[in-house]
């Protein structure tokens, strides 16, 4: 029998990688890319980028930025929007909202550091109050008909006994499973992430626990799985950078070929993947033309670029020419001419970005 992951999800989830929620990136285009190199028989989930709770409820979706975010492409499946919020005034009508328009499941964040998620007390200010963060889950599940998880952080100075109480709170308030980041939030997402905080958890939690943090390789996707146990693994940045992570893992796993790609060979060397990079860039910028327009579309395709070229050698030149080119297709000419020549990409890099 296969495993399910997620055993919450009314899909089965047998797959144990998936892409992290990331402001201007995890956006309905990557997401698009990404999955057309998720082997055909696999299912896994896709979170959004994360939404505020306190204007969802006043956005028109398919129209409006916050909902440009939140934006779903049609029949995508496994769709877990993730939202800020800690008021059930506004949690109810954006949990309600965005199940009818897809979501399987809904994941709160409190791993979120910057300012303007503190000054709201959402985000990782949650996990300074472990009674408010587990009835900010019960309200959530109350009102919700699909499962719900939260992503949070290694808690303050890395101490192990209050994220094990702190999470115990959030299981026992209806949390469906848990995402661990752990990272503090003074870490932001630089240096190591803790895996041993994974491990830990694992052992003390009745449901499911996705690990994240340094995922930049297939091999780092079964070493966090072999040392810790986590039920699934998520990667933000590398998987955004190498989408194809997806398909070498599920190689190793004996799942088929994504669909349409039955005839070609998962890139494995240096040069094949920075071969594939060029090809998913451009999948990418002809897909968000689409769905965003000319400006919103090269805007977040530079961000992209900015975020993924650390693993391409020489990746500032290729910075410096999407921010140089000034319409869509004048970017589309200039990264075919680029990638002409060989490429590579890195396994690794610090992650700093
Ligand atoms: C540009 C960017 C935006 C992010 N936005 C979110 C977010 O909206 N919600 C969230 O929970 N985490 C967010 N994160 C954190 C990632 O989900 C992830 O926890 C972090 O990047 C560590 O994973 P990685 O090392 O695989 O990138 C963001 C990360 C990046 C790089």
């Amino acid at each position: 029998m296969t495993r399910n992951f997620l055993p919450s999800l009314a899909t089965p989830i047998n797959f144990p990688l998936c892409m992290a929620p990331m402001v201007g990136l995890s956006h309905v285009a990557l997401r698009e890319v990404a999955r057309s190199y998720l082997p055909a028989d696999a299912k896994t989930i896709w979170p959004s980028e994360m939404l505020n709770s306190r204007r969802l409820p006043g956005e028109i979706f398919d129209r409006t930025p916050e909902v440009m975010k939140s934006r779903r492409a049609d029949g995508e499946e496994g769709w877990v929007p993730q939202i800020l919020g800690n008021e059930e005034k506004f949690i109810t009508p954006s949990v309600e909202k965005l199940v009818a328009y897809g979501a399987v499941g809904i994941d709160i964040n409190m791993g979120c550091p910057v300012q303007k998620a503190l000054k709201h007390n959402y985000g990782v200010a949650l996990m300074g109050d472990a009674k408010y963060a587990a009835e900010v889950v019960g309200v959530t599940k109350k009102n919700s008909s699909v499962p719900i998880s939260v992503k949070l952080r290694a808690g303050p100075q890395n101490d192990f006994q209050f994220l094990l109480d702190f999470v115990g709170g959030l299981q026992e308030a209806g949390a469906d499973w848990i995402c661990l980041h752990p990272r503090t939030a003074g870490q932001m997402r630089r240096g190591q992430a803790d895996w041993d905080q994974i491990t830990e958890l694992k052992k003390h939690l009745k449901i499911p626990i996705i690990g994240n943090g340094d995922i930049q390789t297939a091999d780092d996707v079964f070493a966090m799985i072999d040392q810790t146990g986590a039920d699934m693994v998520m990667s933000g940045r590398a998987l955004a950078a190498r989408p194809w992570l997806l398909w070498q893992v599920g190689e190793r796993l004996g799942f088929s070929a994504p669909v349409g790609r039955e005839n070609q060979k998962v890139p494995q060397t240096r040069e094949e993947e920075g071969r594939e990079y060029g090809r998913s860039l451009i999948q990418l910028l002809d897909l968000s033309a689409e769905y965003f327009g000319e400006d919103l579309a090269l805007r977040k395709f530079r961000f992209h670029v900015r975020t993924t070229q650390v693993w391409l050698m020489f990746g500032m030149a290729l910075y410096s020419l999407v921010n140089s080119t000034k319409t869509v297709a004048s970017t589309r000419e200039a990264l075919l001419q680029f990638f002409e020549n060989p490429h590579e990409l890195v396994p690794r890099t610090e992650l700093r970005q």
